[in-house]
């Protein structure tokens, strides 16, 4: 199988958890379009979805899913979406799509957080992949130099920029032990708006898809 029929795998095993009348959070990235598009299929049956993205709510209205705005809601039973690396303990690193500062507020207000991935995604130290950062722009030479200090070389995504009109500093060289205590040293840096280490709210559920199926993992 191919990586990218892995991730169908993956995305096609989340929508069991799709519940009729829900609205669906939903992610962002190349795992997530196979979980949208399968959505379609059952689109009749859910009240609609919360978009993380400009980029997933294209494709959301493209296949007529009703699009909620997420201060219109008070519940959000599930959120489904990849992850770049996710360790044995459920945190992860995301934001290689650059949208992981939407990503961690629909993931904080959801109820469940189901991760769909193939099986390269799972890692025993989280770090290989480089760490993004969504910085506010006049801060952002401040936020490398600090970053810097824990350890990694920040490198600014050139040409990019994310929904929210800031940059994104890619932090190349870590070895992430301790997840949390990383994620609140880098939040408590002036100008960042957020990382992509979703640790304090990782995973409650892992659909990891192998060659030989899609394995089922609780937190
Ligand atoms: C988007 O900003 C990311 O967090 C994605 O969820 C993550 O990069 C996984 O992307 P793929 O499904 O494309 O591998």
């Amino acid at each position: 199988m191919t990586q990218d029929e892995l991730k169908k795998a993956a995305a096609l095993a989340a929508l069991d958890y799709v519940e009729d009348g829900m609205i669906v959070g939903v992610g962002t990235g190349s795992t997530v379009n196979h979980f949208i598009d399968g959505l379609a299929a059952v689109k009749e049956r859910i009240a609609g979805a919360v978009s993380s993205s400009e980029a997933s709510a294209r494709r959301l209205q493209a296949h007529g899913i009703a699009l909620f705005d997420l201060n219109d809601i008070t519940d959000l039973p599930l959120y489904v979406d990849g992850a770049d690396e996710i360790d044995h303990g459920f945190a992860m690193i995301k934001g290689g799509g650059g949208a992981l500062t939407r990503e961690k507020i629909v993931a904080a207000v959801a109820r469940r957080f189901v991760c769909i991935c193939d099986a390269t995604k799972l890692v025993s130290c989280l770090g290989a992949f480089p760490l993004p950062v969504e910085v506010v722009p006049m801060a952002r030479a401040y936020v490398e130099r600090e970053l810097a200090l824990l350890g990694g070389r920040p490198m600014l995504r050139e040409g990019f920029v994310t929904d929210n009109g800031n940059v994104i500093v890619d932090v190349h060289g870590l070895r992430i032990t301790e997840p949390r205590q990383v994620e609140s040293e880098i939040n408590q840096i002036t100008g960042v708006v957020t990382s992509g280490l979703f640790a304090r709210r990782g995973a409650d559920l892992l659909l990891l898809a192998t060659p030989n199926g899609v394995e089922r993992r609780i937190a």
